[in-house]
């Protein structure tokens, strides 16, 4: 089982970029608990970072995956072309955000990308891309807790 991680605009600067919304740990240093927790359930995780709502159509256009997990960061609230990515591949999607996004600014309260994911992981820090992982092997899987 494949599952491409994308991380969105400005996770790069994870480690730096307010840590009282996004916590200390970098980038690096969740893209490697992720790919470990991934291969101890029996998965291969790809993670990719980018700026660039082009280069993740594109990535997510592919289609080279079984699920995906990705925090949109910003482009989560102004998105159709990542939404509209999404619902064309029509992957297994899980929708992860470091913040609790409905405790924060109204504008952070819209996710163009819920609609097409199977469910939303928001608030409980780098942790949620592992529960994520979890979603996502049920799901493949077809377990009937997987919702
Ligand atoms: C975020 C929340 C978004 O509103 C914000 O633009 C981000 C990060 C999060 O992980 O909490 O860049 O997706």
């Amino acid at each position: 089982m494949k599952i491409l991680v994308i991380h969105g605009p400005n996770l790069n600067l994870l480690g730096t970029r307010e840590p009282e919304h996004y916590g200390s740990l970098t980038l690096s240093e969740i893209d490697t608990y992720i790919r470990n927790r991934a291969s101890e359930l029996g998965m291969d995780a790809e993670c990719i970072q980018s700026n660039s709502e082009t280069a993740i159509v594109e990535r997510i256009q592919s289609s080279d995956f079984d699920a995906l997990i990705i925090n949109p960061a910003a482009y989560t609230h102004t998105s159709v072309a990542i939404r509209d990515a999404i619902s064309a591949v029509g992957k297994p999607t899980v929708e992860v955000h470091l913040s609790n996004i409905h405790k924060r600014e109204e504008f952070r309260r819209h996710s163009y990308i819920a609609a097409v994911a199977v469910g939303q992981i928001s608030g409980l820090g780098p942790q949620g891309y592992l529960l994520a992982l979890e979603a996502v092997k049920s799901i493949l899987e077809g377990s009937e807790a997987a919702g």
